[in-house]
């Protein structure tokens, strides 16, 4: 295992190019499942997820060849069980159900869990996937799905919290090869869903609507191969603005689709941070401003998304006066918040909120990451904090950032990655 050690205070200058993102690569490989001609997907991230799900998709019979950026997968031949051996250790994987059911009209794939956020349910996975004609059973922790055909209808997504973004890509996967037509309704929102709409309309997929509410699929017989480049990951470039902001420096994030970006950019002005789009550049800069603290609550897209909260919350930490960020997406999702205060933060919870008393000098400390983007915010922390920070357990940032350490020193940081040697427990 490895640990990152930071030096903190230094202001972070110059540009860093965004990576292709986590969240669109993961179900654009499993959309790859729908038919047995070759699919090239460009500019994938260099993640740990990614070689992750390409195993998953090696594991169901499809041949899986990474070269530089880009991914081919070719699923010829493949059958309907995904392991819980390997589903369990990634809770995206459970996008392979969508084209399983489509292509195969079967699937025996394990249940996922819950995971250190929330409990995670897939019930309107199921309850989409049910709705299109297949039945589904739960044995020995497995979810069995059958079905002769799956059958185009109405179906509503929204759930406890509003849309699911992964329910709403299985379902647009299946019903791609569906009989007759589809209408989601209440579907997500999100840049990602648009992004894996794309990529099934260059396979031969008839879809409209993606990126609103309602997205219409008339299911075709077959869908052929095609190749796609990944849109910019969000909150890559979300969490490189913010650390431009806790560090008092000036970041130009290359190629990183201000559009995308909305609701992190209003709080980030709200609170005095500069940010300038240029092109499909930003400039994001402390500015000379004293930074005012803001509420947040996250909410579904076009809403602040729940993947910043952590990092927003070290930006809070540093602005005097007191900011409250509500949770309204996972319930558990405030893992990072002991660890802050083990740098001198000062945050309370109350429910699904976080009381945030900003303004307090921290300082380094031992850190423990425990899910991927609270360890982004322990690392923002950790740059901004005076004195050495070790963030342990980086395996969780490797999941989902790209080279994030690497990037960083080129833009100035003292980080390392150094062994997570038990006797720096
Ligand atoms: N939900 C249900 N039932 C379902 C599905 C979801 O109740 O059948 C609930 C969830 O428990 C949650 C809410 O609906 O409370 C939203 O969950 P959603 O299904 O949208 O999450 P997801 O699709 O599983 C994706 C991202 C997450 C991101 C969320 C929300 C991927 C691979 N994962 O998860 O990303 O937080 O959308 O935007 O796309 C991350 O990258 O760190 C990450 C966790």
């Amino acid at each position: 295992m490895d640990a990152f050690l930071i030096k903190g205070g230094r202001p972070l200058h110059g540009d860093v190019s965004i990576s292709g993102s986590k969240n669109a690569t993961l179900p654009l490989m499993a959309a790859a499942l729908l038919t047995s001609e070759p699919c090239t997907i460009r500019r994938i991230p260099n993640l740990s997820d990614v070689q992750f799900m390409g195993e998953i998709l090696k594991s169901l019979g499809a041949e899986v060849t990474f070269e530089g950026d880009s991914v081919t997968i070719r699923a010829r031949k493949i059958h309907e069980v995904g392991k819980y051996d390997l589903i369990r250790k990634m809770r995206a994987s459970i996008c392979i159900l969508g084209p399983l059911m489509g292509r195969l009209g079967r699937a025996r794939v394990s249940l996922p869990g819950g995971c250190v956020i929330g409990a995670r349910p897939i019930d309107l996975h199921l309850k989409g996937l049910r709705a299109l004609g297949a039945r589904f059973t739960v044995r020995a922790g497995y979810v069995l799905g059958e079905t002769k055909r799956l059958v185009g209808t109405e179906v509503f997504l929204g759930g406890r919290v509003g849309p699911t973004v992964l329910g709403t890509v299985n379902i647009m996967m299946a019903a791609t090869l569906a009989e007759g037509t589809t209408l989601i309704e209440s579907a997500a929102c999100e840049p990602e869903v648009i992004d894996v709409a794309n990529f099934l309309i260059a396979m031969g997929a008839k879809i409209q609507g993606a990126g609103g509410p309602t997205i219409t699929i008339t299911g075709v017989k077959k869908l052929h191969g095609a190749q796609h480049d990944v849109i910019p990951d969000r909150i890559e470039a979300a969490t490189f603005a913010i650390a431009a902001a806790v560090t008092r420096g000036e970041i130009t994030l290359k190629n990183c689709r201000p559009d995308h970006l909305g609701a992190v950019l209003d709080k980030l002005r709200e609170t005095g941070v500069k940010a300038e789009r240029r092109g499909p550049d930003l400039v994001v800069s402390h500015g000379r401003t004293r930074l005012r603290p803001v509420d947040i609550t996250t909410q579904p897209y076009a809403g602040f998304p729940t993947d910043v909260q952590a990092q927003m919350m070290v930006l809070m930490l540093l602005v005097p006066g007191i900011s409250v960020i509500t949770e309204r997406i996972f319930e558990a999702r405030f893992m990072h918040v002991p660890e802050l205060c083990r740098l001198g933060a000062e945050i309370s919870i109350e429910g699904p909120s976080a009381i945030v008393k900003g303004g307090r000098p921290l300082s380094g400390a031992q850190i423990m990451a425990s899910d991927l983007r609270a360890s982004a915010a322990l690392v923002l922390a950790g740059l901004a904090a005076e004195g050495s920070t070790t963030v342990k357990r980086v395996y969780h940032l490797d999941r989902g950032y790209d080279r994030m350490d690497e990037k960083l020193r080129t833009l100035g940081a003292r980080i390392e990655r150094v062994p997570d040697r038990p006797e720096s427990e």
